[in-house]
């Protein structure tokens, strides 16, 4: 059985590409029913564009309040009768009444090993504090930023020589295997979430 997921993203989309492939694979028993930007001209809605997957935008800055922009994405993804939201790069903080429409079925990438360096620029914040180990998380979403319960982690070493561009590279790498072997794991093991975490049967 496949299940209808939608990738809201904001910008180049690496993840979700990462996402479909492990999808057209096989590799992760569901489908993209539904891919959605607040960006129009984000390179993530072109590649879904040219993959023929359904595509909507929704430029929040000709909406009158947050509320509003939401009402317009959840009645495109209650079309669409999406069961699961994975965020990929999308930069929009969702309201805890977006997350209550989908409890426990939305899921975010970020890049560090939260709860350190939440927010943006996480890698060059890793490079800063000269942390010599950082990663990707992926959590399930809360109403807080890069806040919810920890599903996956994945570890890289940060070299000396490193800035916040070769560090985002190992990084990515990481994160286009933990995204899909995440998701993966929530649709087809058993697990709840438990405080800070998802606990797997
Ligand atoms: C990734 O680094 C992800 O962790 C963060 O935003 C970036 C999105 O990259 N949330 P892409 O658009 O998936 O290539």
């Amino acid at each position: 059985m496949s299940v209808k997921v939608a990738i809201l993203l904001s910008g180049r989309g690496s993840n979700f590409l990462a996402l479909h492939g492990a999808m057209e694979r096989g590799e992760v028993p569901a489908e993209i029913a539904l891919v959605v930007s607040n960006v129009g001209e984000a390179a993530g809605l072109a590649k879904a564009r040219s993959l023929r997957l359904p595509t909507v935008s929704y430029p929040h800055r000709l909406e009158t309040s947050r509320s509003a922009h939401e009402a317009k994405v959840l009645k495109a993804l209650r079309n669409a009768k999406v069961e699961w939201i994975c965020l990929a790069g999308y930069m929009r903080l969702l309201s805890s009444a977006f997350v209550a429409e989908f409890p426990e079925r939305i899921l975010n990438i970020h890049p560090s090993l939260l709860p350190a360096f939440p927010g943006l620029d996480a890698q060059a914040q890793a490079v800063e504090w000269g942390v010599r180990v950082t990663g990707c998380t992926v959590h399930l979403v809360d109403d807080k930023l890069d806040h919810g319960p920890i599903v996956a982690q994945r570890a890289v070493p940060v070299h000396d020589d490193d800035n916040a561009l070769s560090l985002s590279a190992r990084i990515l790498t990481e994160e286009h295997k933990a995204y899909p072997e995440a998701l993966k794991r929530l649709l087809t093991e058993r697990w709840r979430a438990q405080g800070r975490r998802v606990v797997f049967a």
